[in-house]
């Protein structure tokens, strides 16, 4: 089965299995999470869920959304008050107890904050993200001020890291996030300590934000080529 096929079969069943009516939803960005985003809107629209208070997480799921005539809300609209009842994203590596590493489409700040302030977290994928350690394959994504592109480099080369400032396509330059940030990709050539790494690099002047997702574990659904969809908690 092609890797698209499997992404839109993780997003839909996990839309399918965990949205309900009412809810307060964190809706992800990617390739995958934009299936979520679209099974949502077409149970809306064909009156099988209802009264849905959407917030997403990215310019592409606020478009998604709008495509799917989902009603979006900021976080701190006084409809949302600060929490969700559910957040489905998606995610570039996923260990054996369900950490992550996200970030890969740029939008891990407010993915975190979303992750953070949902009483329920899904994650949808296909099985290529499957790891053994977080960020030896897939950088981890770090959001930087833009004064501190030198600076914070210097500090995560000091951990041992290889720090790439993260290009821009069809853009010169480099890559500007939704929150005017720089993002600088890091990967580390040993196995890391993810949980104790996601508090110690928002330490470092001038981050904003990582993409290690430790502290919250997800159900995860993954599409196995087999057409199987494994719920793994
Ligand atoms: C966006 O910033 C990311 O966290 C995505 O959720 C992650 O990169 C997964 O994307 P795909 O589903 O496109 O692989």
């Amino acid at each position: 089965m092609e890797q698209q096929a499997l992404k839109e079969n993780a997003g839909r069943a996990a839309a399918e299995a965990l949205v309900k009516s009412g809810m307060k939803l964190g809706l992800g960005t990617g390739s995958t999470a934009i299936h979520v985003i679209r099974r949502v809107g077409e149970l809306m629209a064909e009156g099988s869920l209802s009264g849905i208070l959407a917030f997403p997480t990215s310019f592409q799921s606020s478009i998604a959304c709008e495509k799917w005539g989902i009603p979006v809300y900021a976080l701190n609209a006084k409809e949302i008050g600060g929490s969700l009842d559910l957040t489905i994203d998606g995610a570039d590596e996923i260990d054996p107890e369900n950490r992550l590493i996200k970030g890969g489409g740029g939008a891990l700040l407010i993915e975190k904050l979303a992750a953070y302030a949902s009483a329920a977290y899904a994650i949808v994928a296909d099985e290529s993200k499957l790891v053994e350690n977080l960020g030896t394959a897939f950088p981890v994504p770090i959001e930087v001020i833009p004064e501190a592109r030198i600076t914070a480099a210097a500090a995560l080369e000091k951990l041992g890291a290889a720090v790439f400032l993260r290009e821009a396509v069809r853009k010169a330059g480099p890559v500007i996030t939704e929150h005017g940030n720089l993002l600088l990709d890091i990967r580390f050539p040993f196995p890391v300590d993810s949980a104790a790494l996601e508090t110690e690099l928002n330490g470092i002047p001038g981050v904003v934000e990582n993409g290690f997702f430790t502290r919250i574990r997800p159900v995860v659904y993954i599409a196995h080529t087999d057409g199987i969809i494994e719920v793994r908690k």
